[in-house]
C-alpha cells in the first residue's frame, strides 16, 4: 500500500511514533525514525525489518540535528512522503504559579520550537520534489482546559501553539502540494491512533472520498506521556484526510469544517 513511500516519525521509539512507525513498515514504507534517547530506539527497531528503517538519533529542538534528519532521509532513499512531526514532552506537572523558568523553556523548546524546525527541514525537502503529508501531534490539551487538565497548563499552551502554527502552514504550504494535518490526542489507545492515521493516509492515495469514523473505547494511555484521564477516543478522518479526535471534535464537528479544512489541504 505504501511501498514506495518514504516517511519520517519523530519520537519513534515509543508510544504513538512507535506505533506508526510498524503501521507504516506493516504497509510497505520506509521509516526514518528519529528519537533522542538512542537506546530505547535500539530497542524499540528490534525485530522490525532494518532494512527499511533508518534510525535517527536527535533531538527536535535542535536546528542542526533536524536538519541533519532530513538530509540524512533524503541521501538514503531521496524523498520524504509523509512525515509524522510527533515527538514531545509533557514536563512537569505543577500550577503556574509556581512553574519553573527552565521546565518552560524546555517544553516550548520541544514541542513548538521542534515542530517548527521539523515543518521547515521536511516542508522544504516537500516543497522541492513537488509535494507531501504532514502530520504534526497535538493534544486535547490544546484544544481547551479542566480539572483533568491540573498541572498541564504549560503543556498546553505548547499544543495550543502546535494547532495554531499548523492552521497558519496549511495556508501557506497548500501551494507548493504540502498537506498538513494536526491530530489532537486524548487518551487513546496508540495502537489505533496510528490505525486510523495510517488508513487515512491511506484513504486519500485511493482518491477516497467518504469520512472514516472510529470510537474506540476509553483506555489510559499506555505511553511514557501519556496523562490518561479517559478522553473518549473519537477520531475522524476527514474526506481530505484530516483529523479531528476528542472533546473539540464532539463539540465543535460540523460536517462543512471538515470539508473547509480539508479543501485547505487537499493534494
Ligand atoms: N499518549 C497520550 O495520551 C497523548 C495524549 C495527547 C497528546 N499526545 C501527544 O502524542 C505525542 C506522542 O506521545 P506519546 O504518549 O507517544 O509519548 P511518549 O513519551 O511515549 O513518546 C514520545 C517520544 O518522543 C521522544 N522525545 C521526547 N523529546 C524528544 C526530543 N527533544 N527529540 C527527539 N525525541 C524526543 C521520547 O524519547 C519518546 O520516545 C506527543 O506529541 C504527545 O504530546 C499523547
Amino acid at each position: 500500500m505504501f511501498d514506495s513511500k518514504v516517511a519520517v516519525v519523530t519520537g519513534g521509539a515509543s508510544g504513538v511514533g512507535l506505533a506508526l512507525t510498524r503501521q507504516l513498515l506493516d504497509a510497505g514504507a520506509k521509516v526514518a525514525v528519529v528519537d533522542r534517547d538512542a537506546p530505547s530506539l535500539d530497542r524499540a527497531l528490534d525485530g522490525l525489518d532494518r532494512s527499511r528503517v533508518l534510525a535517527l538519533q536527535a533531538d527536535v529542538a535542535l536546528e542542526a540535528d533536524v536538519q541533519r534528519c532530513a538530509d540524512a532521509t533524503v541521501e538514503k532513499w531521496g524523498r520524504i512522503d509523509l512525515f509524522h512531526n510527533n515527538a514531545a514532552i509533557v514536563g512537569p506537572q505543577s500550577s503556574l504559579l509556581d512553574f519553573r523558568m527552565a521546565d518552560f523553556d524546555r517544553i516550548f523548546a520541544v514541542n513548538v520550537r521542534g515542530m517548527l524546525l521539523g515543518m521547515q527541514a521536511v516542508g522544504k525537502v516537500m516543497r522541492a520534489q513537488g509535494g507531501g503529508s504532514i502530520v504534526n501531534t497535538s493534544s486535547v490539551s490544546g484544544q481547551r482546559s479542566s480539572r483533568a487538565e491540573a498541572g498541564l497548563g504549560v503543556y498546553g499552551a505548547s499544543k495550543a501553539a502546535v494547532i495554531r502554527m499548523t492552521q497558519q502552514a496549511a495556508l501557506e504550504f497548500a501551494p507548493h502540494d504540502i498537506r498538513i494535518n494536526v491530530i489532537c490526542p486524548g487518551a487513546d489507545r496508540h495502537a489505533s491512533a496510528a490505525q486510523h492515521l495510517s488508513r487515512g493516509w491511506a484513504n486519500r492515495r485511493a482518491g477516497g472520498s467518504g469520512a472514516e469514523t472510529a470510537l474506540p473505547e476509553p483506555a489510559a494511555a499506555t505511553g511514557r506521556n501519556g496523562a490518561g484521564g479517559g478522553e473518549p477516543g473519537v477520531l475522524v478522518v476527514g474526506a481530505a484526510g484530516e483529523f479531528h479526535h476528542g472533546w473539540g471534535l464532539q463539540r465543535r464537528w460540523r460536517p462543512d469544517r471538515l470539508t473547509l479544512e480539508g479543501l485547505i489541504g487537499r493534494r
